[in-house]
């Protein structure tokens, strides 16, 4: 609603009330000589209070600049956005007690006898709650419901669902200068927050208080706690990260990539382990059960991928396939990749000695895994499953995972995972499944998903998992993507 109609709409309201009252007034004071009755006086001090009700409205609106309250305005023409919060809050009280005292009358009304006057009152009153709820509707925030799944609401504003300012003002489409299309071809920009976020109002709020300019809490871990349960993107902020209060360079990058870091380099008071050497032994009490062993990097993390690890001793077969061998199938054409899997980038640390790039998708699950990864020198993508990767179709060469999508996922969404890593391998591109495993019973569902992707196969073995209780069973596969020249 634009600021001239809610101008519009009080001064058709204020007209109204008092061509009302002025009727009432002859009207009564005509039955008050007839009948003495005591309902024209109370109907006349309705109306006086209604009147003053609807004053306070169009004072607040107009001194406060209401209008701007609905529409989230740009920086220069606000004055002070914690008067507008509570002034808008006021505003919305009254309307609501104007609403509720005319619902009231209108009640008693109907209760008591049908008298022609009465009617016609009855129907003038239901002329003003009209207006008023129409008014109401403008300057509520939907309580509650989804705003997008209200078709009537203008989905344009979708920050108004959120009471914060500067989420409001995040959300807002930001238009281009100088009124043209930018390069881009766009009108304006249009930065986003993910649906979910609309279903964690609280924690998205607590998450955007902050003073513009300051230092924000050290609150990674509600961030990630919104990102994971689908708040993504998650709006930026205008104040600084809180630093390591003693963080020194990193090591060179002859020394880096198979070290511990520096303790100094990390936040470490979200953690359990509050050092490297706790993540990096045998402790059991680490905070996370994914990858236990991955900041191992002497006894655990060495011989991965360079030597099979696991060797099922019965059938003599490892689920563990080898770089060296991997990259034969192709030689000289894998030269970058993506990394899908838990762990402290070795795998990218390895294939950094075999000329591949590899980009390692992380979040701190538990462990600071990003900035190990980082601090080893490799690049961590801090990403959750819940996103449609950041890469353009057909561009990579090679997509390792590991660890990741095991038993537990939902078959739907591995469908639209794998969809998504088809997008973005190139034609000829290998797909390097590495020891998913789950129960028995379920691996002809997950298989069922792989082979749907119709992916040339130059491995494929299922090995038995020997530690709980033979239930469960590694598979591994490399397959390729397929040439698709017709659509
Ligand atoms: C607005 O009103 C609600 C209750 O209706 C209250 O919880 C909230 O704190 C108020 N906000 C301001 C800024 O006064
Ligand atoms: C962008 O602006 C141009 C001209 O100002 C207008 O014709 C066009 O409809 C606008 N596009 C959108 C998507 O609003
Ligand atoms: C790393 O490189 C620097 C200089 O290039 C050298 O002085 C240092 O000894 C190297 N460290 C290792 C572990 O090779
Ligand atoms: C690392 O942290 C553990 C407790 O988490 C502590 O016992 C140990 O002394 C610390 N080690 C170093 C080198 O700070
Ligand atoms: C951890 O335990 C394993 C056996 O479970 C042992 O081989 C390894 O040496 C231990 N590592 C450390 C750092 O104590
Ligand atoms: C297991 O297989 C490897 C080759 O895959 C072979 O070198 C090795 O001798 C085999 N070991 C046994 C015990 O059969
Ligand atoms: C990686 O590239 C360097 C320099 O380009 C070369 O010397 C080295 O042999 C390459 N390593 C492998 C494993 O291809």
């Amino acid at each position: 609603m634009t600021p001239l109609n809610v101008e519009a709409l009080f001064n058709k309201l204020l007209d109204l009330v008092a061509k009302g009252s002025e009727e009432q007034e002859m009207r009564s004071s005509n039955l008050f000589v007839k009948f003495g009755s005591w309902r024209g006086i109370r109907r006349i001090i309705f109306i006086m209070g209604l009147l003053a009700l609807l004053l306070s409205i169009s004072t607040l609106s107009k001194f406060y600049s209401l209008p701007s309250f609905l529409t989230p305005d740009n920086f220069c023409n606000r004055i002070n956005p914690v008067d507008q919060e509570t002034n808008g809050n006021e505003t919305r009280i009254i309307i609501e007690t104007v609403i509720q005292k005319i619902h009231e009358e209108m009640k008693e009304m109907s209760a008591s006898s049908a008298e022609s006057s009465d009617v016609r009152y009855v129907s003038f009153l239901a002329d003003i709650l009209g207006l008023i709820e129409s008014v109401q509707a403008s300057v509520s925030p939907i309580e509650g419901t989804h705003p997008l799944f209200k078709p009537t609401q203008q989905s344009d504003e979708p920050g108004n669902y959120f009471l914060m300012e500067e989420i409001r003002k995040y959300v807002k489409m930001k238009p281009n200068r100088l009124g043209k299309q930018n390069f881009m071809g766009a009108n304006g920009t249009f930065t986003s927050i993910g649906h979910a976020c609309f279903s964690m109002k609280p924690e998205l709020e607590k998450y955007m208080d902050y003073d513009v300019g300051d230092i924000c809490e050290d609150d990674w871990k509600l961030a990630q706690k919104l990102i994971v349960h689908g708040c993504d993107p998650l709006p930026r902020r205008r104040c600084f990260s809180v630093a390591p209060k003693f963080y020194t360079k990193p090591f060179p990058i002859n020394e880096s990539m198979w070290k511990l870091p520096d303790d100094r380099n990390v936040r470490w008071n979200q953690y359990r382990c509050k050092n490297f050497s706790c993540l990096a032994s045998n402790n059991t009490k680490k905070g996370f059960f994914k990858c236990a062993d991955c900041f191992n990097l002497v006894h655990h993390e060495t011989p991965r991928w360079i030597k099979p690890v696991y060797v099922d001793l019965i059938s003599n077969q490892t689920a563990d396939f080898l770089i060296p061998e991997v990259l034969g199938i192709k030689p000289e054409e894998i030269r970058i990749g993506l990394d899908f899997s838990v762990g402290t980038g070795t795998f990218a640390a390895r294939m950094r000695e075999f000329n591949v790039t590899v980009v390692t998708a992380t979040i701190n699950l538990g462990a600071p895994f990003s900035e190990m990864i980082s601090l080893r020198g490799l690049i961590p993508l801090y990403l959750t499953i819940n996103q449609r990767l950041p890469f353009f179709d057909n561009t990579l060469d090679l997509i390792h995972t590991t660890r990741f999508l095991d038993g537990w996922i939902d078959s739907l969404l591995l469908d639209f995972v794998l969809f998504d890593w088809d997008r973005i391998l190139r034609p000829g591109g290998l797909l390097w499944i590495d020891s998913f495993f789950c129960l028995k019973e379920d691996l002809q569902d997950f298989l069922e998903s792989f082979k749907m992707l119709r992916y040339k196969k130059h491995k494929w073995v299922i090995v038995p998992k020997l530690d709980k209780d033979e239930k469960e069973v590694f598979f591994s596969a490399i397959l390729e993507k397929p040439y698709r020249p017709f659509r």
